[in-house]
Order: C-alpha cells, then structure tokens, then sequence
C-alpha cells in the first residue's frame, strides 16, 4: 500500500480528490478543525441518531453536499490515544474496504498535535483491514482495492512527523502481512522446507543473505536437542539463518530466534482432539523473525541483525523421541525429555547456544512456547522474560511505541528448582504452576554468555474463533526494539 501525507489549508478536505474520506474524531463534542460541509453532514448525522460523539460510532455518509470525495466514514475514537485511534481507523476501513476504493484519504481531528505515532496507528489499521487469506482458499472474495492512503496534516510541522511514522509503519506492514501469510498457511502447505524457501525468496527480494543449514549439517553441528524434535517426523528440519549488515561487519549484532515448530502434534506426548488444528501456528515467533527481517531490510538502520528461524514439525512415529528419553545439546548440557510436548524449548535452546559464535549485542527468543502463557496474560500482552533490565525497559517501550505490548514476567532462580532431574542436567518440564516462567528458566540455562530475553507469545500470535487467524505480532515490537538498538 502507498502511504502518503499531504498538508492542506483548513477548508480544504471537502475539496480533496479521493475515493472516500475517512474522518475519525476524539473527543465528546465536534472537534475544530473540521471544514464546513463536513462538520455540518457529521452534525446532521448526529441529529439523525446515525451518530453521536461516542466510542465505537460509525456513520457511513454518501454524496455530502460540498465534498468532493464520494464517500464520507465517520469513526469515533474511544479518547485521544493512538491505540484508540488505531481501533477506529480499523472500524472506519473495515467499513470502506469492501466497496471500490482505492484511495482514502484522512483526516483526524480531537488528537491534538499529530506525530509520527498516528501515522503508525492509521496504517496499521489499513494493513489489518486489507490482508485476506486466499492461499488455500480459492473461493475467497476478491482482495480489497485500497491501494493508497493519504494523511491529512495541519501544518508542515505534523506533516513530516506524519511521514517519518508511515516510513516505518509502511515496513511493519510489509513485516505483518508476511508474517501472517505464513503463519496462517496449513501445516502441510508451511513445511520446514516451504518456510526456509519463503525466507530465501524474502532474503532474495530484499538483498539479504541467507544460510540454510539442513539436517546433515545441523547433525555435524551437534545440535542434539533440535534434533530430538525432528526425528520423529517424515519432514526434514531446517536452520535458517538471515543476515542484515548495516554497519561494518564487524559490529556486534541484534540477533532474533524464531521458534518454527510447522505443526506441534506434542509429539509422543500427544496433545487432545480440540483445537489441535491451531498448532500450525508454532511457527508464530518464526514468522515473525522472517517479517521483521523484511521491514528492517527496508528501513535500512545502521547496525547488524541476524534473524534464526529453527524449523521442524513435533510428530509421534516409530522414530520419535520418548519421555525419559535424554539428549545431549549444542551447550553440552544433558536434557531429560518428561514431554515430549514441550519440544519449543528443546529447539530453542540449541538456536541459541548457536548464536553466541556471533558474538551478538543482544539476542531475543520468539516463541509460542506455553499455554501456561495465555492463562496469566490472555491475548494482550507477549509475556517479556529477561534478568536484564534495561533489555526489558527497552522492549516493554518497543512494544507500547508499537502497539504491540508485553509485559514483563519474573526469572527470579527460585523458579529454576522444578527442572532437576536424577538422570540429566536438567529436565525440560516443571511442575504446572508458573510454567511459562518454568520454560523461560530452561532457557536461561542455555543463555550465561548472552544479554537475552525470551518473548512468550503463545497469546498474542494468532486468534482463535470466528476471526482464526495470525496476527502479525509481535513484527511492531521487534522492529521498533531494533531501530531503538541503532547506537
Ligand atoms: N506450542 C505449545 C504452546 C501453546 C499451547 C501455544 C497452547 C498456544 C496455545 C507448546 O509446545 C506446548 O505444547 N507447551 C506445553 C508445555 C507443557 C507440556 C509443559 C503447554 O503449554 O501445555
Ligand atoms: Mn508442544
Ligand atoms: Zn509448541
């Protein structure tokens, strides 16, 4: 989508070219600002009862006497947030898509001052309302026409804060989408080998470059407690690895693991009936490495990224791991396998004991790792786990900048008690309580020689129900955490 900001004198919004405006307010009264025809059609609406200055309202209007844009939507912001704005600008495209439009323009009045925050919160709301499935689904409607957009701005002062939040937001859309595409894709049409060729084909488009480590040389590797995983599935394992170089080579890098389970059936510790078709989002964190690889490679920030991808499908099969079963690491530690269904930070663990051969600034996990997770922060917030604490003080404001929070959990070494095992180093589960922190503490022994922090989001990635589906997140976080990281 082209997004695009255009300062414009007052009065002259209802003047303005464009397939249909969308107008959304703050605020309980009509806010200034508006011009004439379009203050006196929003005040009819509002006497007709088709609107009123409240949270949620939505006033589709055609043919406004004055205003040369066609249509006219009318969306009211819950207060002056850019998340509120976000909602809005999400029911004002949701009203506008299916028609034949193909250019919006904008106009935001009540949110005081605009800043780059808005233009990031609009296009969001574009990107999310235009994204459909058709992959697997040939009987899908036709794709939404929107194509472009354009922000009406005060003053040249608003207008180029505008732009420099749809530079970002037009690369975190790109991200999203792709991150969403992929992860929607079923299990049999998103293997291991279809995920590492969609990197390669990202990598291709956007001048990165790419490894794809295949099981033989992950076996030469020695990353035994991947390949436990793997060995029970038909499907090979792939290790991905992309690399953005923006800074000399020798600058220490931001490396992003992505957990790219392609199907979690729990493995020998097979997971219930209900629900179970939602597993191919495992690869939700994987998904979101390779979209944020995407919108970083086109913004283009002056320092080393790398992104991880490890992927394998967790089958049951003759061949597959069994519970008790020990394995040995990539770190050399041994690992007591209880379940087999918590096989995220069995892959995990390897991905990065393997990252410190790049001796990185920071390593971030991405991970739908436990239901454990959704039980204690719901669909919200990612759960943030990290002994480090200006690491989370800067991911917590990644992810608030974004729009796409977390909210930070505790690593305290207590919780570490419930992974003894008599036969390993470690086993993989504790007990039930607190098992999202339990699967962090894991990971955390495999981090000593890393500044880290793990991002839980089984609760965020994808929803469930009428609208099932993958969200994109947390591609908002990951890019404004990096960006933040340029020195
Ligand atoms: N992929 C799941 C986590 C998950 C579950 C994400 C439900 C979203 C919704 C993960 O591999 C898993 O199975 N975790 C187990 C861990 C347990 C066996 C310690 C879980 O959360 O039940
Ligand atoms: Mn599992
Ligand atoms: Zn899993």
């Amino acid at each position: 989508m082209d997004f695009r900001t255009q300062v414009t004198a007052p009065g002259a919004t209802s003047r303005f070219n464009a397939d249909a405006l969308l107008i959304v307010l703050a605020g309980d009264k009509l806010p200034a600002g508006l011009d004439e025809p379009l203050a006196k059609a929003i005040e009819q609406a509002v006497a007709l009862d088709d609107y009123a200055f409240k949270s949620g309202k939505l006033a589709y209007l055609r043919a406004v006497d004055g205003v040369k844009a066609p249509r006219v939507a009318v969306a009211h912001a819950a207060n002056a947030s850019a998340k509120a704005l976000k909602a809005a600008a999400a029911a004002g495209f949701g009203a506008l898509k299916g028609l034949g439009v193909k250019h919006v323009a904008i106009q935001l009045a009540g949110f005081g001052e605009l800043q780059g925050v808005h233009a990031e919160a609009v296009a969001a709301a574009a990107g999310d309302a235009v994204y459909l499935y058709r992959t697997t689904k040939p009987s899908a409607p036709p794709a939404p026409k929107l194509e472009k957009l354009t922000l009406l701005a005060g003053t040249k002062a608003e207008g180029s804060a505008l732009n420099g939040g749809f530079e970002r937001a037009a690369a975190i859309v790109e991200g999203v989408t792709l991150a969403r595409e992929l992860a929607n894709r079923p299990g049999n049409h998103c293997t291991p080998t279809i995920l590492a060729n969609e990197a390669r084909k990202m990598a291709k488009a956007n001048g990165l470059r790419i490894e794809v480590l295949d099981k033989k040389a992950i076996e030469a590797i020695g990353m035994g407690s991947f390949l436990a995983v793997a060995q029970g599935s038909d499907e090979p394992p792939r290790f991905i690895v992309m690399h953005y170089q923006g800074a000399a080579k020798s600058a220490a890098p931001v490396v992003l693991v992505g957990k790219g389970i392609t199907f979690d059936t729990g493995g020998i510790s097979l997971k219930p009936g209900a629900e179970m078709d939602e597993m191919k989002f495992d690869m939700g964190g994987a998904a979101s490495v390779i979209g944020t690889m995407r919108a970083i490679a086109q913004l283009k920030p002056k320092l080393n990224v790398v992104g991880i991808v490890a992927a394998t499908e967790n089958m049951p099969g003759g061949r597959a791991v069994k519970p008790g079963d020990v394995v040995t690491s990539l770190s050399g530690q041994t690992i007591e396998i209880l379940n087999t269904d918590a096989e995220g930070r069995l892959i995990l663990c390897d991905a990065l004991t393997y990252t410190e051969r790049f001796k990185p600034a920071v390593v971030v996990d991405i991970a739908t790792l436990t239901g454990a997770c959704v039980i204690a922060l719901g669909n919200h917030r990612s759960g943030l786990f990290s002994a480090d604490d200006a690491l989370a003080a800067e991911l917590l404001a990644a992810g608030d900048a974004a729009l796409d929070p977390c909210w930070r959990m505790p690593v305290d070494e207590d919780y570490d008690e419930g992974l003894k095992s008599n036969f390993a180093d470690m086993a993989n589960i504790g007990g039930r309580a607190g098992g999202a922190i339990t699967a962090a503490m894991f990971l955390k022994r495999f981090t000593s020689k890393l500044r880290w922090a793990h991002l839980d989001i089984a609760g965020t990635a994808w929803k469930s129900g009428a609208a099932k589906g993958a969200t994109g997140r947390p591609v908002g976080l990951l890019t404004h955490f990096v960006l933040s990281q340029v020195k």
